[in-house]
């Protein structure tokens, strides 16, 4: 039996031991996933070998930490510098980052994206920028205030505050801002992003574990909307189809690891 686990602190919060061990047992794959609560992330390495684990997952605050206990680093994580996923190959240490390739998994369903407005410019709102721009998007980032929409700018994102934006017709809006998370706030005031929702097709909100005033609004306009918990389950699926080195089919992982949300 192959041994998985995710590193944390804190940890116990965390879904992805129900997750992963879902898929396994329906899909009757040898594995086991478990929790570590990790305080040390400069410690995360030998854990991982002194357990015998195959692949772990890794989350706040250790995702830095995860880029640098690796050996090597594939894809998207060598852009972000951060890794949430790892898996142990050939005594080696392979580090993904699958939390970005996860919401592009989980916003598949919505069709003919070219313009997307980013709420936010924090940590999530980077690496998504990153991604859509990979993708071929073109992506807008707007926040509260101007500072931290700088290395935005630099980096050649079209970047407004919430004065200078055009309300015009984006296909997806994306929240990545913390309102909402703890409060009843919008991500922006209520009559601008009514009016920039009115005009968008899709929406996401990066917030897990809620209904997020922006959730509940785009429901009021009628918006087909992902939560948090659908970009969970694509980082999850993708994750999970590294553990089990891409044998099982990515549906079948989807549609074991999405029951584990009814328990
Ligand atoms: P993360 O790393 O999860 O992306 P973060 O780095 O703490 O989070 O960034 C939080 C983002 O949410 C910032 O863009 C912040 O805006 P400011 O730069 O102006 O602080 C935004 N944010 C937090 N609370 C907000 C609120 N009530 N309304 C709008 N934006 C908010």
């Amino acid at each position: 039996m192959r041994l998985f686990a995710i590193f944390g602190d804190p940890v116990a919060h965390s879904r992805s031991p129900l997750m992963h061990n879902m898929v396994f047992k329906t899909l009757g794959y040898s594995g086991c996933y478990t929790r570590i609560q990790l305080k040390d992330g400069s410690k995360l390495r030998e854990t991982f070998f002194n357990l015998g684990l195959s692949g772990a997952n890794i989350t706040v605050p250790h995702k830095e930490a995860a880029f640098n206990a690796c050996d090597e680093i594939r894809g998207f994580a060598n852009k972000v510098g951060v890794v949430n996923t790892i898996i142990e190959q050939d005594g080696k240490l392979i580090g993904y980052n699958t939390d970005a390739d996860g919401f592009m998994f989980a916003i598949a369903p919505f069709k003919n994206i070219k313009t997307v407005l980013v709420l936010g410019a924090g940590g999530t709102s980077k690496a998504l920028t990153e991604r859509f721009r990979d993708e071929g998007l073109s992506v807008t980032v707007m926040n509260r205030s101007s500072k931290r929409l700088e290395s935005f700018k630099e980096n050649g994102f079209e970047t407004v505050t919430w004065e200078e934006v055009e309300v015009k017709a984006y296909d997806l809006v994306v929240n990545t801002t913390s309102a909402g998370l703890q409060d009843e706030n919008l991500p922006a005031p209520d009559d601008l992003i009514t009016s920039l929702l009115k005009k968008a097709s899709y929406a996401a909100d990066a917030i897990y574990g809620k209904r997020t005033p922006f959730l509940k609004l785009c429901d009021t306009l009628s918006i087909t909307v992902k939560d948090g918990a659908d970009m969970l389950l694509g980082q999850g699926v993708l994750a999970n189809a590294y553990f089990t080195q891409e044998q099982l089919p990515l549906e079948s992982i989807r549609t074991a690891m999405q029951k584990s949300f009814e328990l």
